[in-house]
C-alpha cells in the first residue's frame, strides 16, 4: 500500500523533472501505464521490421539493400532495447510477447499497411520514422529514467532512417515520370495513417491526461502531429510532392499548416484488427516466435547449466 509520504516524494520527484528509476518506489498506475506503453512501442518497433523487410531482397541496387538491411535491424535493436527498459519494472519478455501473439497488446497502426512499392520504402523513412522522430524526441525527456534514456540512443539512428528514406523520396521525384508517379501514389497512401500514428485527437485520448500529470508525455497527441505537419509539408514541397489534403492551408499567424479531418473510423477499424495487414502481421510474429523455440531452448539450457556449474563449483 502507499503511504503519503512515499507519493509525496513521487510527486516532487516528477515536478522537480528529476528521473524515477526502477528501484524508485512508483505508483502500481504509473508502473502499469509504463508497461502498457512502452511494450506496445516495442512491439511496434518489431512488428515495424515486417514491412520493410519485403524489399530487402527487392532493393534497386546494393547501397539501398545496405542502408534497408542496416535500418531494418536498427529497429530490432530498438525493441529489444525498449522490451529491456519495460523489463525493469518488473515484467517477463515473454509474458509481453505473449499478450502481443494473443492480441493482448496493441502495435502501431502505421504497419498494418502493405509495402506496394520501393517508393513506400522511401515515404516510410520520410514520414513514418519522421512522425516517430517528433514523438520521441519528446519521450527522450520522459519522467521514467530506462525509457528516457532509451529513447536518447534510438533517435540518433532514426535520424538516419529519415535521411536515407527522404534521400530514396527526392531521387525519385527527380527520376522518370514513372518514379514521380510511384513516389507520390506512395505519400498518397502513406499520408494520413502517418498522422494517425500520433493517437486520438487529444479530446479522445483516454490516456494522454495521467501520462502529462507524470511527464511520461510532455506534449499533446494533437500537438506532436501539428508540429509534424508544420515540418513536413515544406519539405514534400520542395520535392514538388503533393499532400493528399485540399483542405492544407498555411496560417501566417499561428505559423501552422491546418489540415483535413482525419478518417477516425479507419483508425479504430485499423486497431480493432480490422487493417489491411493485421492478420498477416501477427501471423509472421508467430510463425517467427514459433520457429524460435529451440533458440530459447537453447539458451535457457545452458543458462542453467552454467548456473548449476557455478552453484556445484
Ligand atoms: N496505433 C495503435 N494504437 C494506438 C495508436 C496507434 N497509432 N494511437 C493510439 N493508440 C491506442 C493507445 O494505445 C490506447 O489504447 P490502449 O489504452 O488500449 O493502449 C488508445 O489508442 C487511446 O490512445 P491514447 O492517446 O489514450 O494512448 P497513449 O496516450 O498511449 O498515446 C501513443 C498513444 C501516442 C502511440 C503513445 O502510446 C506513444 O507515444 N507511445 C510510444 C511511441 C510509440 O509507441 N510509437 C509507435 C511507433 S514506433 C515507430 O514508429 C518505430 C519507428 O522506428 C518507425
Amino acid at each position: 500500500m502507499e503511504t503519503s509520504e512515499q507519493l509525496l516524494e513521487f510527486e516532487s520527484k516528477i515536478a522537480e523533472g528529476a528521473k524515477i528509476e526502477p528501484k524508485d518506489w512508483m505508483p502500481d498506475r504509473y508502473r502499469s501505464q509504463l508497461i502498457r506503453m512502452m511494450s506496445q512501442h516495442a512491439h511496434s518497433e518489431i512488428v515495424g521490421m515486417l514491412p520493410e523487410g519485403n524489399w530487402i531482397t527487392r532493393a534497386p541496387n546494393l547501397r539501398r539493400k545496405m542502408t534497408l538491411l542496416a535500418k531494418v535491424q536498427d529497429e530490432a535493436g530498438h525493441g529489444l532495447y525498449i522490451y529491456s527498459a519495460t523489463e525493469t519494472l518488473g515484467i517477463e519478455r515473454s509474458e509481453l510477447i505473449d499478450q502481443l501473439l494473443e492480441g493482448k497488446a496493441k502495435y502501431s497502426s502505421i504497419f498494418n499497411y502493405p509495402t506496394l512499392s520501393w517508393a513506400d520504402i522511401g515515404v516510410i523513412g520520410w514520414l513514418v520514422d519522421g512522425a516517430a522522430i517528433v514523438n520521441q524526441t519528446m519521450l527522450a525527456k520522459a519522467s521514467y529514467g530506462p525509457y528516457s534514456r532509451a529513447m536518447i540512443r534510438i533517435c540518433k539512428e532514426e535520424n538516419f532512417h529519415k535521411k536515407q528514406g527522404f534521400e530514396i523520396v527526392t531521387t525519385l521525384a527527380a527520376g522518370t515520370p514513372e518514379q514521380k508517379a510511384m513516389v507520390q501514389d506512395a505519400v498518397n497512401r502513406w499520408w494520413w495513417p502517418s498522422l494517425m500514428m500520433f493517437g486520438p485527437h487529444d479530446a479522445e485520448s483516454t490516456n494522454s491526461s495521467e501520462l502529462m500529470q507524470w511527464g511520461v508525455k510532455r506534449k499533446s497527441n494533437d500537438s506532436l502531429r501539428q508540429h509534424f505537419v508544420n515540418i513536413t509539408v515544406p519539405q514534400a514541397r520542395a520535392v514538388d510532392l503533393t499532400i493528399p489534403d485540399p483542405e492544407l492551408e498555411y496560417n501566417e499567424e499561428t505559423g501552422d499548416w491546418k489540415f483535413g479531418e482525419i478518417d477516425w473510423n479507419e483508425f479504430y477499424q485499423v486497431i480493432k484488427g480490422n487493417g489491411p495487414c493485421n492478420r498477416e502481421r501477427i501471423a509472421a510474429r508467430r510463425s517467427a516466435h514459433d520457429n524460435g523455440a529451440w533458440v530459447r531452448e537453447a539458451a535457457r539450457a545452458y543458462a542453467d547449466k552454467q548456473l548449476t556449474r557455478q552453484t556445484t563449483s
